[in-house]
């Protein structure tokens, strides 16, 4: 067992006592200890990993398993060789923007973030700290890369800019990343944790104006084409996603992602553990930030089902997919994705769960 797995399963026993300790203390040695972790965990490539599930198609690319990790992983296109060798069927690289950002500091504490181990959730307020497009893009263009495990890249618009600069600079950004050879782009279009991103409602005017730029200067004018998905958040009213499904089919886009991190905090508190309760609604009151996980799990299936239903109603010739993202932790999800008709799955917190418990088996043991 390498370094890092085995601070995973230490860490995963370990976790249950953090909640013990004052909220703040708690929030801070879980944020300052979460970015070294990670870091080491990406540089930490294992020897490849039979996945027992049969690869898939999509967009034209072979991908090993319809499971990849979901955006704000590795903000800075890092642990491709890692995720590659467990079994990801794609690499997601970002959040990034067109500028550096410091991302959010609260009471002495960067990135503020914290897992509530016992209700399968975590909480987060980082606020899309990153390098830039410029900076990853260049990375990802020296990738040694293999043929079973595509790269994406997921970008936002730079948050507090005029919009004429704004959406020029995204434009920019992802003609970068096809220069760079990605295989796939996610616009980033619901981050809780800064300004201009939201909930919902969603289809507004900025949206509709950003879409239609990127349709003009990226899906039309790139000098190749590459899929452009849209990901939303799990909060979206489940009434628009027919309206938001027609518009990126119209529009031309290949698919959407339901979706990010949830802000409905009195939905969720009642599915969170007597024992973590006192931290997460210190953590709400303090950063308010957006909460992964299990409690996001219901939602997620019943946006995509809502969006695959909308996908075959819109259909065009052109191949449009959605991805389930919010509470995937399990071969029992990944098949009730499927059963609604989405064949594509992102994991953020049920990926870390899942490294605590099977190290780099985690992609064979979860699909095994
Ligand atoms: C610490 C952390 C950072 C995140 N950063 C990003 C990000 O940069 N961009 C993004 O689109 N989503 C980001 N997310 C949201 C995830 O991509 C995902 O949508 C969300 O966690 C729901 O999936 P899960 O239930 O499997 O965790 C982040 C989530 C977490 C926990």
């Amino acid at each position: 067992m390498s370094l890092p797995t085995t601070l995973a399963r230490v860490e995963r026993l370990l976790r249950p006592l953090l909640h013990r300790l004052p909220p703040h203390v708690a929030t801070h040695l879980f944020s300052k200890g979460r970015s070294v972790y990670t870091a080491m965990l990406a540089n930490d490539v294992p020897a490849d990993r039979p996945v027992a599930v049969p690869p898939i198609t999509v967009w034209g690319m072979n991908l090993r398993t319809p499971l990849w990790n979901a955006a704000g992983m590795f903000k800075k296109g890092e642990g491709y060789a890692m995720v590659a060798a467990q079994g990801a069927g794609m690499w997601l690289a970002g959040t990034t923007t067109s500028r550096p950002r410091a991302g959010n500091t609260k009471k002495g504490i960067r990135w503020p973030a914290v897992p509530y181990p016992a209700s399968g959730a975590a909480h987060n307020w980082m606020g899309l700290p990153n390098e830039g497009h410029a900076v990853v893009a260049e990375r990802i263009a020296r990738l040694d890369r293999r043929s079973d495990c595509a790269v994406g890249i997921s970008v936002s618009a730079e948050p507090g800019l005029e919009e004429t600069v704004a959406l020029h600079e995204l434009a920019d950004g992802m003609r970068r990343y096809i220069d760079a050879g990605v295989d796939y782009i996610e616009m980033n279009e619901s981050c809780p944790n800064v300004p201009g991103h939201a909930g919902g409602p969603v289809l507004d005017d900025g949206l509709v104006r950003r879409l239609e730029y990127v349709m003009q200067h990226v899906l039309h004018g790139a000098a190749r084409r590459v899929p452009v998905v849209v990901k939303f958040s799990n909060d979206t009213a489940i009434d628009q996603v027919d309206d938001l499904v027609a518009t990126l089919v119209h529009m031309g886009y290949d698919g959407i992602v339901l979706g990010n991190t949830s802000t409905r905090y009195s939905a969720i508190e009642p599915q969170i553990a007597a024992s973590e309760r006192r931290t997460f609604r210190a953590f709400t009151e303090q950063y308010g930030g957006g909460v992964s996980g299990r409690p996001l799990k219901v939602w997620s299936l019943a946006l995509c089902a809502a969006a695959a239903q909308a996908a075959r109603k819109h259909a065009s010739n052109k191949e449009f997919h959605v991805v389930r993202c919010g509470g995937i932790e399990s071969m029992a999800d990944v098949e009730a994705s499927a059963a609604i008709g989405v064949q594509l799955n992102q994991w953020y917190t049920g990926y870390f769960t899942g490294v605590g418990k099977y190290g780099h088996d985690v992609y064979a043991r979860v699909l095994g």
